[in-house]
């Protein structure tokens, strides 16, 4: 049987729960391990501090934290979930994903469970699904995690995060400072994190829920931000080789990425209102991803946006690739930035190249 658009329910955010770990490394910890500075991080992104997992946390731990909160939040018997979506670039293990480890951790039956890697684009990837799933019928009520573990990518050893934590005094030897510096662009960006959302068919037609998508990939950009190495395209797929070299690591090209960001993420924001009928003037909060507060206010600027209509705590968590976007969104609600009924924007760029933006009225 065909359903009309307009009969077709939409995806209600029924509730928004986040996992931060316990462990704040704030920039002058960081300069205790690499060749940077307070000053220099803070002028460069924003940055002032990010939280660590302990070792042995992983994504799927701290994804299922966050879905226990997210689904208290929205007052709902976890039993109703039929559908789990979850966004992450560092699953727990080469394969599985991490959908149904989380699954197992919040002890739920059978249900299907969508892994996605769209790195900083992955929620909003993960957004447009469960659009999909529920006005489609496939699922009535669907748990979206993004659930990010940055500290298993850093490259260093042992007796760095000894002097990091001020377990043991510093100063590294020469050779260690020296690598660790040559990832200290990327390093200092990053913090661990998750955030979840739980959405159910919403059948009134009262204007709530997910109103659209506009989303796009482009791998001819893959070269300004990707991993080269631990991949199906060597063999075997990690080695000793690559590890001493640092192919592991992501390469990024940050004034490339930065230049993209600027550009496109004001430009998709205004093709998703458009597409939708709507306009910059209509829209109560927009929840851009976390990667570097002056490319947030490059686009907040571009969007003539007042500080009232955007909302950025990249300051405390830096960038936590898939959770961001539900953190900030959370804190935002906190604040009382996105009462119900408010127009909210969900916008974001990342490696692939991904990016793309999503309407949600609340
Ligand atoms: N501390 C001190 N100095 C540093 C550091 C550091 N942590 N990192 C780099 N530098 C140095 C560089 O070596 C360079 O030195 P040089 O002039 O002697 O060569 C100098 O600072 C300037 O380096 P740039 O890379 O040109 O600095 P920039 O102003 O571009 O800032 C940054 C770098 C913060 C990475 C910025 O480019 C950025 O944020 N880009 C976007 C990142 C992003 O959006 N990533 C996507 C999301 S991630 C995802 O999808 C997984």
């Amino acid at each position: 049987m065909s359903q009309s658009r307009a009969s077709m329910p939409r995806a209600l955010m029924m509730g928004c729960g986040t996992e931060v770990p316990s462990i704040r490394v704030d920039n002058s910890m960081l300069a205790r391990i690499m060749d940077t500075t307070d000053e220099w991080i803070r002028e460069r992104s924003g940055i002032e501090t990010r939280y660590y997992v302990e070792p042995g946390v992983s994504s799927a731990d701290l994804g299922a934290a966050a879905a226990r909160a997210a689904i208290a939040d929205s007052g709902i018997d976890a039993e109703e979930i039929d559908y789990i979506v979850c966004a992450t670039m560092t699953p727990d293990h080469y394969f599985p994903g991490a959908g149904t480890l989380i699954q197992e951790r919040l002890g739920l039956g059978k249900l299907p469970a969508l892994d996605i890697r769209q790195q900083c684009a992955g929620y909003a990837y993960g957004l447009q699904t469960v659009d999909a799933l529920i006005r489609s019928g496939i699922a009535r009520t669907v748990l979206l995690v993004g659930c990010d573990v940055h500290t298993s990518l850093m490259p260093v050893g042992p007796e760095s995060w000894e002097v990091l934590y001020g377990r043991e005094e510093g100063p590294l030897p020469p050779e260690i400072l020296e690598w660790n510096s040559r990832f200290r662009h990327l390093v200092v960006l990053f913090g661990d994190a998750a955030g979840a959302m739980v959405f159910r068919a919403h059948d009134a037609d009262d204007g709530r829920g997910i109103l659209g998508s506009v989303l796009y990939g482009d791998g001819n950009r893959k070269e300004i931000l990707y991993v080269p190495g631990a991949g199906s395209a060597r063999r075997p797929w990690v080695d000793e080789a690559q590890l001493a070299s640092g192919e592991s690591v992501p390469v990024m090209d940050g004034r490339q990425v930065f230049k993209l960001a600027v550009t496109r993420m004001p430009r998709v924001t205004m093709e998703v209102l458009e597409k939708n009928g709507l306009t910059l003037e209509d829209l109560d909060l927009l929840v851009m991803h976390q990667a570097n507060l002056r490319i947030n206010e490059a686009a907040q600027r571009a969007m003539k946006l007042a500080d009232d209509k955007v909302h950025n705590n990249i300051q405390k968590y830096g960038n936590t690739t898939s959770a961001t976007l539900p953190l900030c969104f959370y804190e935002a609600r906190e604040e009382g930035k996105a009462p119900e009924g408010s127009l909210v924007a969900f916008t974001a760029l990342g490696a692939g190249l991904h990016w793309g933006s999503v309407l949600m009225r609340v």
